[in-house]
């Protein structure tokens, strides 16, 4: 736009040819973009990306500030609890054999505050977690981390309802409508199968149990009789259903089986009748009745599962989102909502006991407190999360303030009381002085600006970010490390000849 005139010319760094155009829609593929990284941040999404970034983390200092919150920095060198995911250790050089763990939140330092009186906490935060990567997950990753004293949950949802409704009127300049709606965690899970439902498009679960619980059709009525159901979504014909293949709908039963569902039975509904992989094993009146509880008209596809409830919610809910995103019937709005009334427990095979849904320090509700000793899958806790666009923005809950009720939950979640004292002693021991009732939450600030930006995957809101096996392709962390350094820290190394880079 501008005309220059040179006078004189002074290059004060050359440059190389750089190995990918620095434009807004380059097509240098992610590998070679994050090894430059330098050079892709040039680019003007990136840039936008990180101003954006930056615009929402002050929002956040500046809207929490204004509602009486003190920033206070927490320990980045943390003692190792367990529970949660596994941890990132740091071996002690002074302490022989001895690790502190980066920080996977600061959960109990922030209650510990609370307890000394902060009253408001708040903390722009990095977190370390040692766990498999997704599209929306880092190792290492920033939290909007925040705790109240004396407060019950409408206290904490009413201040961050505000924060939200700011958030989105300052960045995008959409008038966010508050309260926020909130939904159970069990309609949640009855709807979309999902306890961060997408609520930018229809095809909800449909439960077709009882239409086929007397069934010849051992699948169906034999994923009944063990305790599941069979589930179904529609897909409407008026939303592109026919344009399924046959050979679309197969991928389907893949993609389901990823899920751990063990098939997937279809029913097309054709003005000359249906084709279906099971009508063949299902009495007339049975698909009579799938077909009046679902009102499937022509055109429209069933896609069924027939399990466990939680692999029916599991695969159904998966596919729900794969299916839209496929038809491309995902409306371009923003749908923000709360789910309360988490289960306090699940059970976790992997382990054979039951694990904390959030975490330990999450108080029960009230009225549920006497199924501690009845039934822990009935529990329910006093925990909720921000789900925008099917994305879990962020979650929290009330604290458990009282130690004997702190000491039950940790017998409840198998520790004994020795192992229990050994890790959690210092907060057991704290809340013996008084401690105010408390509760909190974290927003992922990734994921924030990721759905702000309206960009996926979130690497591309982090200036530099770590690839799907866990390492950063810039500077090609983690490394080999001298063996002088690792003898003053009194680590030995088993060795491993398939080196993963
Ligand atoms: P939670 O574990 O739910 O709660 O984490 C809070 C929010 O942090 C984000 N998040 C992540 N973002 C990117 N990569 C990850 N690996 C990752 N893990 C979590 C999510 C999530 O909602 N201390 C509690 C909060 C509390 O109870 O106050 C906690 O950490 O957006
Ligand atoms: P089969 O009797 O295993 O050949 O299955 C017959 C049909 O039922 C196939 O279309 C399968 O995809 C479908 N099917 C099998 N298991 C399930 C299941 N758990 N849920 C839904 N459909 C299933």
């Amino acid at each position: 736009d501008i005309e220059i005139e040179v006078d004189t010319l002074k290059i004060l760094g050359k440059s190389l040819t750089p190995p990918f155009d620095i434009t807004p829609d380059t097509n240098a593929g992610e590998e070679l973009r994050l090894k430059y990284r330098y050079l892709d941040l040039r680019r003007p999404d990136m840039q936008k990306n990180i101003i954006l970034r930056h615009k929402i983390a002050k929002i956040a200092r500046d809207y929490f500030d204004s509602q009486g919150f003190l920033e206070i920095e927490t320990p980045m060198l943390t003692k190792s609890t367990p529970e949660g995911a596994r941890d990132y250790l740091v071996p002690s050089r002074v302490h022989p054999n001895k690790f502190y763990a980066l920080p996977q939140s600061p959960q109990l330092y922030k209650q510990i505050l609370m307890l000394s009186g902060m009253d408001r906490y708040m903390q722009i935060v990095k977190c370390f977690r040692d766990e498999d990567l997704r599209a929306d997950r880092q190792p290492e990753f920033t939290q909007i981390d925040l705790e109240m004293s004396f407060v019950e949950t409408d206290d904490v949802l009413g201040v961050n309802e505000g924060f939200v409704k700011k958030l989105f009127k300052e960045t995008l300049d959409i008038d966010v409508e508050i309260p926020l709606r909130r939904m159970t965690y069990s309609e949640a899970m009855d709807r979309f199968g999902s306890d961060k439902p997408d609520l930018r498009f229809g095809m909800e679960l449909i439960d077709i149990s009882k239409c086929v619980s007397n069934s010849e059709f051992k699948v169906f009525s034999g994923a009944i009789e063990n305790g599941g159901s069979v589930r179904c979504i529609k897909v409407d014909s008026k939303d592109g259903a026919p344009a399924l293949s046959r050979k679309e709908i197969d991928a389907l039963t893949e993609f389901v089986k990823t899920y751990r569902a063990k098939g997937l039975a279809y029913i097309i509904v054709e003005e000359n009748g249906l084709r279906s992989s099971v009508a063949k094993f299902l009495r007339e009146d049975e698909i009579n009745s799938i077909l009046k509880e679902t009102k499937a008209q022509n055109g429209d596809i069933l896609l069924i599962v027939a399990d466990k409830d939680q692999t029916v919610y599991d695969s159904l809910g998966a596919l729900r989102c794969h299916v839209a995103s496929k038809l491309g019937i995902i409306a371009d709005r923003y749908e923000i909502l709360w789910i309360v009334d988490f289960p306090q427990f699940e059970y976790s095979e992997e382990e054979g006991r039951f694990t904390a849904k959030h975490h330990p320090f999450t108080a029960p509700k009230d009225e549920d407190i006497p199924l501690l000793d009845q039934d822990l899958e009935k529990v329910r806790a006093k925990a909720y999360d921000l789900v925008i666009n099917g994305c879990e923005a962020g979650g929290g809950s009330l604290r458990i303030y009282n130690s004997e009720l702190q000491q039950k939950m940790f017998e409840k979640l198998g520790f004994t009381k020795e192992e229990a004292w050994s890790r959690f002693g210092f907060l057991l021991e704290a809340f013996k002085y008084g401690t105010p009732p408390h509760g909190g939450m974290a927003y992922g600030l990734d994921r924030l600006v990721m759905l702000i930006a309206g960009c996926d995957p979130i690497r591309d809101v982090i200036a530099f970010p770590k690839v799907q096996n866990a390492s950063e392709i810039m500077t090609n962390a983690p490394d080999f490390v001298d063996k002088k350094q690792l003898d003053e820290l009194y680590l030995s190394l088993i060795p491993n000849d398939k080196k993963t880079d």
